[in-house]
């Protein structure tokens, strides 16, 4: 039976015994409740029970904190691994009462989750943390929360630099998260119901999973492994428990999570096992995953992309380099020759898919020569497109010995080689012009191609529904991101469905 989706404007009380259906009731990140309606409930029954949100297929609700008021703001560096963890701490507190806000002057909480991965970053993440200074001192009661793997790395630095911050939660101590902001929130750390009360916050309709943490590699180039900690993996039940929760929440797509996502492994399973498992929970239509590491791409992996219909024929897989040299001295584990033959038995796989990557450029030791290989390896294989990152000296890693070229060097080289990258995905999108594509709708006028492009859509959006997939025909494609158009107005999948009906039957 189709939901009804009505929200309302005014703070919301759900009956759990007349709710007690988790697909009911999604709380939102105003706090009020969103109820999604079966069209026979009766509504006005509804008593007033404040619902903290949806576990295990019950209401999690009522527990008073007196802290109905007390928001939060969340600020994410880094990479979609820190995106995964704001969502999962913001889950935290949001099942600790507090509310997100997207503006800083009305948080009491402000966390910034940190990235170390290039010095940038790092700079970026200190320079807010020291405005925060002034944020705190406007208000008493505010408190100052950093995480993520700057703070891994930088802990007792950060404390003394920035006394002010309350609560330092490095990355490797995320999973933790919930019993610290606990004590940071001086609430009392009893209620074992609210352990595992985690309520829905992550409306989107392409969620993140999170599958593994850590790495096992050290490239010698790569602060991560230092700051996450080596591999661990989620159980299966695990993961699979959150695709259904973010499915109930409304999502079509999943993306799994991890630093070297596909060399995932529980019990006998290993990554293909987990792909098939999440593609086939009931309400998944599409699966992706970042970021791969190319010595875990095997051919069960790929035959897995090639034949599971609801994964995505879309791959980022970085390269780093095109110089065998460079390889060895980053401790990749594979050869140009090794990259190039799985690109090319991907593609054999998936002859639609599209490929994208990143390449550092600058590493200590690299000669012009060295570099125009990683030129002539992006020609090679003709990216979709790619990242393109300046070596940035992490201390501690086995490059930071080796020292590092000038910056005018490295700038030099990062503009010929995003020049390349760039050149050649304009090419490759511009193909795509006139083509029909099925874009999952993700928000009111945006949505996603199979093969990972973005894809704004024209005209009259009103009529599609998050979440629906629609074709269209792709009629700009100057900018990373694509411009498409219903094809008839607003005819709907469905309705090309039956059109492709009709014509299989012609
Ligand atoms: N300098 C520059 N780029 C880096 N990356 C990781 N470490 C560094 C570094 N020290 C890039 C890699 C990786 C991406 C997430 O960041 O290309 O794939
Ligand atoms: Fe940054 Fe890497 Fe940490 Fe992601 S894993 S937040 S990219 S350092």
């Amino acid at each position: 039976m189709p939901f009804q989706n009505r929200s309302h404007d005014f703070p919301l009380h759900a009956d759990t015994s007349a709710v007690d259906n988790p697909d009911l009731a999604k709380a939102t990140l105003n706090g009020l409740i969103e109820i999604l309606l079966h069209d026979n409930l009766d509504f006005p029954r509804l008593k007033r029970v404040q619902v903290d949100g949806v576990f295990d297929r019950k209401l999690v609700h009522s527990i008073q904190y007196n802290r109905q008021t007390m928001k939060f703001f969340v600020r994410t560096y880094g990479c979609q691994m820190n995106v995964a963890d704001s969502n999962e701490m913001s889950r935290h507190l949001a099942a600790r009462g507090l509310v997100e806000t997207v503006d800083p002057d009305d948080a009491s909480v402000m966390l910034v989750n940190t990235c170390t991965v290039r010095q940038h970053a790092e700079d970026r993440a200190f320079s807010e943390i020291g405005r925060l200074r002034r944020w705190k001192a406007k208000q008493s009661g505010r408190k100052v929360v950093v995480t993520g793997c700057a703070a891994e790395r930088t802990k007792e630095y950060l404390e003394d630099r920035f006394p002010f911050v309350d609560l330092v939660v490095g990355a490797k101590s995320i999973e933790d998260f919930g019993s610290m902001a606990d004590r940071l929130l001086d609430r009392r750390a009893t209620d074992e119901e609210l352990d595992y009360a985690v309520p829905c916050v992550n409306d989107k309709i392409a969620a993140f999973v999170t599958i593994m943490r850590g790495c096992n590699y050290s490239c010698t180039y790569c602060i991560v492994p230092y700051v996450r900690g080596r591999e661990i993996y989620h159980s299966m039940e695990q993961i699979l428990g959150e695709v259904r929760d973010r499915v109930r929440e409304g999502a079509r797509e999943i993306t799994l999570l991890g630093q070297t996502v596909n060399s995932y492994r529980s019990g006998d399973s290993r990554f293909a096992d987990l792909l098939r498992a999440v593609a086939a929970v009931d309400g998944v239509d599409r699966v992706r995953f970042i970021s791969p590491h190319p010595y875990y791409m095997t051919d069960r992996v790929i035959e897995t992309m090639a034949t599971v219909p609801e994964v995505c024929e879309s791959l980022h897989l970085p390269v780093q380099s095109g110089c065998n040299t460079m390889l060895k001295a980053m401790a990749r584990n594979y050869t140009r020759e090794q990259y190039l033959g799985l690109v090319k038995k991907m593609r054999h796989a998936m002859p639609g898919m599209t490929l994208s990557t990143d390449i550092i450029v600058g590493f200590p030791g690299e000669t012009e020569d060295d570099f125009r290989q990683t030129l002539s390896l992006i020609e090679e294989v003709q990216f979709d497109w790619g990242f393109v990152f300046k070596y940035s000296t992490r201390e501690g890693t086995p490059a930071a010995k080796l020292g590092s070229y000038p910056e005018a060097l490295i700038e030099e080289r990062h503009q010929r080689c995003l020049e390349l990258v760039d050149r050649i995905a304009l090419a490759k999108r511009s193909k795509l012009v006139g083509t029909e594509q099925d874009v999952l709708v993700e928000e009111s006028s945006f949505g996603r191609t199979r093969t990972n492009y973005k894809v704004h859509i024209n005209g009259d959006v009103a009529p599609i529904a998050l979440g629906e997939e629609v074709r269209l025909r792709i009629i700009n494609a100057q900018r990373a991101t694509l411009e498409g158009e219903l094809q008839n107005g607003n005819v709907t999948f469905e309705n090309f469905r039956e059109k492709d009906a009709d014509h299989a039957r012609a």
